[in-house]
């Protein structure tokens, strides 16, 4: 029986947050290889990628405001150069999975996302079932999107792979970033943050707190969004689980995709 996961390659690890429009070719050439490993392994295994856009979207998408609304030309104008930038590491990310031997064939998800006040409310899925059968591994980034009510938005990562995750039913999701998950502060601040291996029912009000307090948020809403999007989603896929996790350790995301128990870091969402 197959079985499909999801996979987003964050921003913090496939770009250098420090530089504006800079990624790491090394690191997202490794991830790549990890991605071709699992695959080659387990013929069961079928996959979505998808990418956040660091210091590529985040920057021009900060400096034009597009997740507050695009009403003026200049908003139009600086709407069209986020598309540019998020794409053009897209660009980045797709050759080097097609260079590891990952068949990816890349959907733009702002071709066809529409969105309400910010949220994500349809998405062509149709293309992605299909490349899914023909064995492709079809591959979504963090985009621009038209908005109905404020013309347009970003939607991240996340909140794309919430709404595919509802119609396309994975049973593990993994979010690779720079650090081992989640911890009660941010741990690029405060190093010593007690990290938080599980998010479950019983203390997700507690880890609400913590994050909301302690985390800056992004273009698209930081730590704390990005965990919600999470919850709400494994509450409603109760045969989800989602795992955040470093992708800064070789290996750690083949083990991840291959063997989830023998990965002994990060933090696992499930049975909320
Ligand atoms: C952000 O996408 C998209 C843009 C800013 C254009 P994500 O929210 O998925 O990206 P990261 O992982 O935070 O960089």
């Amino acid at each position: 029986m197959t079985r499909l996961v999801f996979v987003k390659l964050g921003g913090s690890v496939i770009t250098d947050k420090g530089q504006p429009e800079t990624a790491r070719p090394a690191v997202i050439a490794r991830l790549a290889g990890e991605i071709a490993t699992a695959l080659a392994s387990d013929p069961d295994l079928r996959m979505v990628l998808g990418h956040g856009s660091g210091s590529f979207g985040h920057v021009s998408a900060g400096h034009y405001r597009t997740r507050q609304g695009v009403r003026t030309d200049a908003d139009w104008r600086g709407f069209a150069q986020v598309a540019a930038v998020a794409a053009r590491l897209n660009r980045l990310v797709v050759d080097a999975l097609l260079a590891a031997g990952v068949p990816a064939w890349s959907l733009q998800p702002s071709a066809s996302a529409r969105c309400r006040e910010g949220e994500l409310e349809s998405l062509e899925v149709a293309p992605i079932e299909e490349a899914l059968s023909h064995g492709l591994v079809p591959l979504v980034y963090g985009d621009v999107a038209l908005d109905d009510v404020q013309g347009a938005t970003i939607i991240s990562t996340e909140q794309i792979f919430g709404f595919l995750a509802r119609q396309l039913n994975p049973t593990q999701i993994v979010l690779v970033g720079v650090v081992d998950g989640v911890y009660e502060q941010d741990p690029l601040r405060v190093p010593s943050a007690p990290h938080i291996p599980q998010i479950t029912a019983e203390n997700w009000a507690q880890v609400r707190r913590q994050l909301g307090g302690s985390y800056a948020t992004d273009v698209t809403g930081g730590m704390l969004s990005k965990v919600e999007e999470m919850v709400g989603l494994v509450h409603d896929l109760p045969g989800l689980a989602v795992l955040l996790m470093s992708g800064e350790r070789a290996g750690a995301l083949r083990t991840a995709l291959l063997a989830p128990d023998q990965l002994d870091r990060g933090t696992r969402i499930h049975q909320i």
